[in-house]
């Protein structure tokens, strides 16, 4: 039986980048604490490796706005010492706005695919278009992305949502998208809302690493008789991975680490693929593979 792992599977350049700036603020002894606004990454073994050696997760809003009181506060105690590190999916201009308020250090990791769809929506909603979004609109990524729009903006999370859009056919309005959605559902998307008439400025902001990541994806699921993808349960791009595979191959699994593995392998199966999220470390992916290869 054959094995055959994702050469796109795993960190791809912004999660790489994100994460390689907490350790190197670690590494360089940075004075005072190191926090990240949310998890770095969707990764619960990574995380709490970062954890165990004094990284602290702002975990929201309410914590970022305590850092800004004790800042203020006259008591000096109070007041933190430290450095945000700002994670590849960025963070809506208000949390900006307060991170900065901080006084704390500041170094953004936001991937710079998102950087662009920041610029791209603010430069257009100035322009007086209004914005689409297609995406899931309660993902960090997404409600970063609607605070850069001024005038009106919309969330779509696909194809039959696009169906269901009534909105005036007068205006002017730009789509883009999350930079981990469904390419083809993007397309599907796309479709309707030309299709419906909608003057529409087409923005297709969908990442590299993730056009790459799926198309690979689909083509070793056609072919397997059983996939697996690795991922964090809170990952989006990974539960894309996983709804790609599984239209293309019945049996796919979704799993975190190697200990959710319970695979059954039925009759006579020739090949196992294995992909994995942008944020699956290296190591879990090995481990899975080592595991398949050793044990069927
Ligand atoms: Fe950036 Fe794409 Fe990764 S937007 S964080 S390279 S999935």
């Amino acid at each position: 039986m054959d094995v055959i792992v994702a050469e796109h599977a795993g960190f791809c350049f912004g999660v790489t980048k994100a994460v390689d700036t907490v350790y190197e603020q670690i590494d360089k002894g940075t004075a005072g604490n190191i926090y990240t606004y949310g998890p770095i990454i969707h990764n619960e073994t990574v995380v709490s490796d970062l954890e165990k050696k004094g990284v602290k997760v702002i975990e929201g809003i309410e914590e970022l706005k305590k850092l800004v009181a004790d800042k203020n506060s006259s008591d000096n105690d109070k007041k933190s010492q430290g450095t945000i590190v700002i994670r590849s999916h960025g963070v809506t201009r208000e949390v900006q706005a307060l991170i900065e308020e901080t006084g704390l250090a500041v170094i953004d990791a936001t991937c710079p695919f998102v950087k662009r769809i920041h610029k791209v929506v603010g430069e257009e909603s100035s322009k007086g278009k209004s914005i689409i979004v297609v995406g899931s609109a309660n993902h960090p990524e997404v409600e970063g992305i609607v605070s850069y729009a001024d005038g009106d903006v919309y969330v779509i999370d696909g194809p039959e949502s696009a169906a269901k859009f009534d909105k005036n056919r007068e205006l002017d309005y730009t789509l883009v998208a999350q930079t981990t959605f469904n390419k083809k559902k993007f397309q599907e998307t796309v479709e309707i809302f030309k299709n419906n008439s909608y003057n529409i400025n087409i923005v297709n902001t969908i990442c590299n690493a993730t056009d790459e990541r799926q198309t690979e994806a689909e083509e070793i699921a056609s072919k397997a008789d059983a996939m697996i993808v690795i991922g964090g349960a809170h990952s989006s791009n990974s539960r894309k991975l996983y709804e790609i595979c599984k239209e293309k191959c019945a049996d796919t699994y979704f799993i975190q680490t190697l200990e959710d593995l319970h695979l059954k392998i039925k009759g006579n199966v020739k090949l196992i693929g294995i992909t994995a999220g942008a944020s699956t470390p290296k190591n879990i992916i090995e481990e899975v593979q080592n595991y398949v290869r050793t044990n069927f």
